[in-house]
């Protein structure tokens, strides 16, 4: 991601590329110290932690540059490399700012053939250096807090939930009135179960519902399970005044698609604040040869790479933000040639005859066919 840099940084930067030039500061700096960058932030992973199966507690010490204070429920970006070639995924930080600013705290739920979540729950070693993206992300609790709030999360959902709650535990008056209803397929794959456990002693306000969707149902006699909360029906059962608390939500597609229907249907649409881990595509393109333009390359796809994969596996900085369709950060001037957003099919198409190009999403198209994006 393209990151605004302070004033300071930004001085130190001209000065070290003045001094080092006709060589570039990186040839230099990175001698000194792998985490000082003038061209990208960067960071080290200082530690990784088992936490609950399948996931791990990454904690990662940025480097030279970094000084973005985050709010609790906002996401960075990730680069890491894996097989020679740098990887981008967003991960929600899991605890509210530090003090110094200096730790960033991430938890990776290891997805089953996910190429970056499973390298980074057992593959990363710790001093590994990282690429960083920003903190981004409108999924932040405001300020003053309302009255009554609920958080709706499933399996990894949880984490930018927990930095929110950890920030919260952190208030002198800790008296809000707070329901946490979160669903997990079992005790082994809850994350942070004791903690939340602990939160929910220690405050008693709070509410904390842990469901386990793979455990039997009290009263049943055959193998009928707990399963997903239906909403609205379940939830009507374990939060009954559900429709009078402004509530985020985090979890899986299916989980988030019923709570938006069932606030619309209440009329209550605005009173939901959703984080989607990813982009749901429906469509497909053609795929083709992409040429970015600026940087002088060009990548056969297919249908299925997003023209901001294409560019980073040619090893473009590629601006970016939420990977899905939402920030518009990763926004590109196409010059030529068509793109199809990969959510439902639209083609973007710059005609041989327009003099001008249109700006289209590279996190959410593909290639329709030969094209040229400016970057
Ligand atoms: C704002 C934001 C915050 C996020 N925070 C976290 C976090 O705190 N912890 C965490 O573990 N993950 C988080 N993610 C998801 C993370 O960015 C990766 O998408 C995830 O780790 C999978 O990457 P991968 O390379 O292992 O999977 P890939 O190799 O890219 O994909 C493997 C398969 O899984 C599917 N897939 C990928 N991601 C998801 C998903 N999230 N849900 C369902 N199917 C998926 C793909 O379609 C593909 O079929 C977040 C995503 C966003 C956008
Ligand atoms: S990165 Fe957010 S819209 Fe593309």
């Amino acid at each position: 991601m393209t990151a605004a840099l302070s004033p300071r940084v930004r001085r130190l930067r001209d000065l070290a590329t003045r001094l080092t030039t006709p060589l570039l500061p990186d040839d230099y700096l990175t001698l000194i110290n792998p985490l000082w960058s003038a061209r990208e932030l960067r960071g080290r992973i200082v530690s990784v932690t088992p936490e609950a199966e399948d996931a791990a507690t990454l904690v990662v010490e940025p480097g030279w540059g970094w000084d973005f204070p985050h709010a609790a429920g906002q996401y960075i970006g990730i680069g890491v490399a894996i097989d020679g070639r740098f990887v981008w995924r967003s991960y929600s930080l899991t605890t509210p700012p530090s003090r110094d600013g200096k730790r960033l705290v991430i938890t990776v739920r290891a997805m089953p053939d996910g190429f970056a979540s499973q390298h980074l729950v057992s593959g990363v070693a710790p001093g590994t250096v990282v690429r960083l993206a920003p903190p981004a992300g409108e999924f932040v609790l405001p300020d003053p807090l309302p009255s009554k709030v609920l958080f709706l999360t499933a399996g990894s959902g949880i984490t930018p939930v927990m930095a929110m709650l950890r920030s919260l535990d952190r208030r002198p008056d800790g008296g809000e009135d707070v329901v946490l209803v979160h669903s997990a397929p079992d005790a082994d794959r809850t994350l942070f179960a004791d903690e939340l456990d602990l939160l929910a002693r220690r405050h008693p306000t709070w509410r904390i519902v842990q469901r386990h969707t793979r455990d039997r149902a009290s009263g049943a006699t055959g193998d009928e399970l707990v399963g997903h909360l239906r909403i609205p029906a379940g939830l009507d059962e374990v939060v009954p005044d559900w429709r009078g608390r402004q509530t985020w939500a985090c979890g899986p597609a299916e989980m988030l698609d019923d709570a938006e229907r069932a606030f619309a249907d209440a009329g209550l649409a605005d009173a939901l604040h959703l984080e989607r881990f990813a982009a749901s595509f429906s469509g497909s393109a053609e795929g083709g040869t992409i040429t970015f333009a600026r940087s002088g390359r060009t990548v056969e796809t297919d249908g299925a790479t997003t023209v901001l994969q294409a560019g980073e596996q040619a090893g473009i900085p590629m601006p970016f933000g939420c990977r899905m369709g939402i920030c518009h950060t990763c926004v590109a001037p196409l010059s030529s040639g068509a793109v199809r957003d990969l959510r439902d099919g639209t083609e973007s198409r710059v005609a041989d005859t327009d003099q001008s190009t249109r700006t289209v999403q590279t996190c959410v198209t593909a290639a329709s066919g030969d094209c040229t994006v400016d970057l």
